[in-house]
Order: structure tokens, then C-alpha cells, then sequence
């Protein structure tokens, strides 16, 4: 089940990475991210639902992972959703005619991506 989810994982972000070559193409991208940060958001639920990853990290429930990599892998995790977050919101204003916001969307994004490499990198380590 790991390895699905991990697979899914690298296949979005390879998707986030095209997103973002494309962003000269605004529609392409704003779609192609959209459909990202859902199927991103979708997988998060599928990995709580299925490994109780927040259970795991709070010692709740018994863990087979290495604890200090996931006490890694969770906050990256956390971190991407909130850039994600983050995004929608200054890529929407940027839509709305805000163009100034464009270099921290485009400073934000470095942010994100290394969040999210760190996040997709830990889970391959976990598995
Ligand atoms: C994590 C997700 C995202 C990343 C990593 C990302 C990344 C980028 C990057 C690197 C640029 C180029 C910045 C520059 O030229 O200086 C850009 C431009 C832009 N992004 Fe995003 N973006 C994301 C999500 C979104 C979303 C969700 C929207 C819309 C709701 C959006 C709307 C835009 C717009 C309108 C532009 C300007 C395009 C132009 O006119 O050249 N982005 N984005």
C-alpha cells in the first residue's frame, strides 16, 4: 500500500514540476495546479485514513517506521498543505489583476517544492 502511495506521491509532484515549467502558459497552469493541490490533498487523506500517519507521530498507535524520520516526513507534510494554501491564495489575487504579488508566488514556490521534494524523498525513506 506504501509503495501505491508513494508512487502516486512522485507522479504528482513530476505533475507540480511540469505545472510549474508552464506557468508562461497562465490558464495551463493554474489548471494543472488546481487538479494538483487536489489530488495532493486527496493522497494526505489516504495516508491518514490508511496508516494513521498523526496517530503514529503522537504515539497513539504503534509504529513500524522509523520514528525520527517520520517526525521529518509529518511536518513536511503539514508544510507543503499550508504552501499550497498559500498559492492558491496569491495565484488567485495574481488572476484578480494583483501582478505584484508575482515574486513571492514565484519565492513562495521555491519554498513549496523544497517542502515538497523533502516530503516525497522522507516517505521513500520510510517505506
Ligand atoms: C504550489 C503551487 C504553485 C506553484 C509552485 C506555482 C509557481 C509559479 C511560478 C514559479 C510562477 C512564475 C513566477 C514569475 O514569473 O516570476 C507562477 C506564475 C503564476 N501563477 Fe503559480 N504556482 C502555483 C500555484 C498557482 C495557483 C493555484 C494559481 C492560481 C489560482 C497560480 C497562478 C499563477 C499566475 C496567474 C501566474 C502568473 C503567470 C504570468 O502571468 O506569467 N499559481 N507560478
Amino acid at each position: 500500500m506504501s509503495l501505491a502511495f508513494n508512487i502516486s506521491s512522485l507522479l504528482i509532484f513530476v505533475a507540480i514540476l511540469v505545472g510549474v515549467a508552464l506557468h508562461h502558459r497562465v490558464r495551463t497552469h493554474v489548471r494543472i495546479m488546481k487538479v494538483c493541490f487536489t489530488l495532493d490533498v486527496l493522497l494526505l487523506i489516504l495516508v491518514e485514513v490508511f496508516r494513521g500517519a498523526i496517530e503514529k507521530l503522537l504515539g497513539l498507535e504503534p509504529s513500524t517506521v522509523d520514528g525520527t524520520m517520520l517526525a521529518v516526513h509529518v511536518p513536511l507534510a503539514v508544510g507543503s498543505l499550508v504552501w499550497w494554501i498559500l498559492q492558491l491564495r496569491s495565484g488567485s489575487r495574481i488572476l484578480a489583476g494583483r501582478r505584484e504579488l508575482l515574486p513571492r508566488h514565484a519565492l513562495h514556490a521555491r519554498i513549496f517544492l523544497l517542502l515538497r521534494l523533502g516530503n516525497l524523498v522522507t516517505a521513500f525513506l520510510l517505506y
